[in-house]
């Protein structure tokens, strides 16, 4: 048995220098910030005192709280290649020579069959595949690739949201929707592994059914049967674990995917 230390083998002096504020502002990019999930993380971020960046098909709401909102955001079509390396470069002239603290791949789209039907395999069109593809797995690598000099300046964080539709049948996903955010979930570890010895993060969230546009009817159902809290979650529930992910609390943290669903995956 070793001998109890007198002194603490933790050096709380330099963790807490290593905590302490540097008076620089952080700076975070959200993709699909211009409603639910994201605008609650374009919120939660800017509540914990990051500029911060945004992206969206769509003009920034004129209901946001801060003023620079509109000039800080970008408004692009992620389902474009083009579109994407062009909002790469004007994210990039925004930066300037300043580092990159966390990019958040937020933006998603689940299409629906006919009357809003589930589209499954047998049903999607290499058409439907691409454009999912593109706007929720592809956009997110290329942006995460262009962006890298920026990130790898802070060791900062990327955080995907991916779904729980990506590891188990959801009754209203689909096959593109899925294999998309399975996919999503692969490329948090491959980017993991790849960027772990430059000090850069790469995790993800997986929400389940969270109070959003993006939801279909029969949703509460789903929750009844599935959900052993018996409650949708909030875009702002998810906010938060971003941000920790985002945060030096989840500093050891890397190529993982929390999942936030009441614990709906159990
Ligand atoms: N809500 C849920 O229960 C749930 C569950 C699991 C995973 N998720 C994931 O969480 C993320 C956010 O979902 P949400 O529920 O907040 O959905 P939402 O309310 O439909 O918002 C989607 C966001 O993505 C943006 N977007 C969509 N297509 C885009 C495109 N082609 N280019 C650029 N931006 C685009 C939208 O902005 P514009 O329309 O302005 O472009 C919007 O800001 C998605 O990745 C989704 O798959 C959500």
């Amino acid at each position: 048995m070793t001998e109890p230390s007198s002194v603490c083998p933790v050096d709380h002096k330099a963790l807490a220098a290593a905590k302490a504020d540097d008076g620089l502002q952080k700076v975070v990019a959200v993709t699909g910030a211009s409603r639910g999930i994201g605008h609650a993380i374009v919120k939660t971020f800017h509540e914990h005192g990051w500029e911060v960046l945004t992206l969206a098909r769509t003009p920034f709401s004129t209901v946001c709280p801060w003023a620079e909102g509109i000039v800080k955001h970008i408004e692009a079509d992620l389902s474009d290649e083009v579109a994407v390396k062009d909002s790469i470069v004007r994210l990039q002239e925004r930066l300037g020579d300043r580092p990159l603290h966390a990019l958040v791949n937020n933006a998603g789209i689940s299409p629906k069959g006919e009357d809003g039907a589930r589209l499954g395999a047998t049903k999607t069109t290499a058409e439907v595949l691409n454009q999912v593809m593109m706007v929720n797995l592809i956009a997110p690598m290329l942006l995460t690739n262009g962006l890298i000099d920026h990130i790898k300046m802070a060791k900062g964080a990327v955080v995907n949201v991916s779904s729980i539709a990506g590891f188990r049948i959801h009754p209203f996903a689909g096959a593109a929707y899925a294999t998309s955010k399975a996919a999503l979930s692969a490329l948090t570890r491959e980017l993991a592994y790849d960027l772990g010895e430059s000090g850069v993060r790469v995790n993800s969230v997986a929400p389940g059914e969270i109070e959003t546009s993006i939801l279909s009817p029969g949703t509460e159902e789903i929750v009844e049967r599935q959900v052993p809290m018996k409650r949708m979650g909030s875009p702002e529930e998810v906010a938060e674990v971003v941000h920790f992910l985002c945060s030096d609390a989840s500093s050891y943290v890397n190529g993982t995917e929390i999942h936030i669903n009441g614990g709906q995956h159990i």
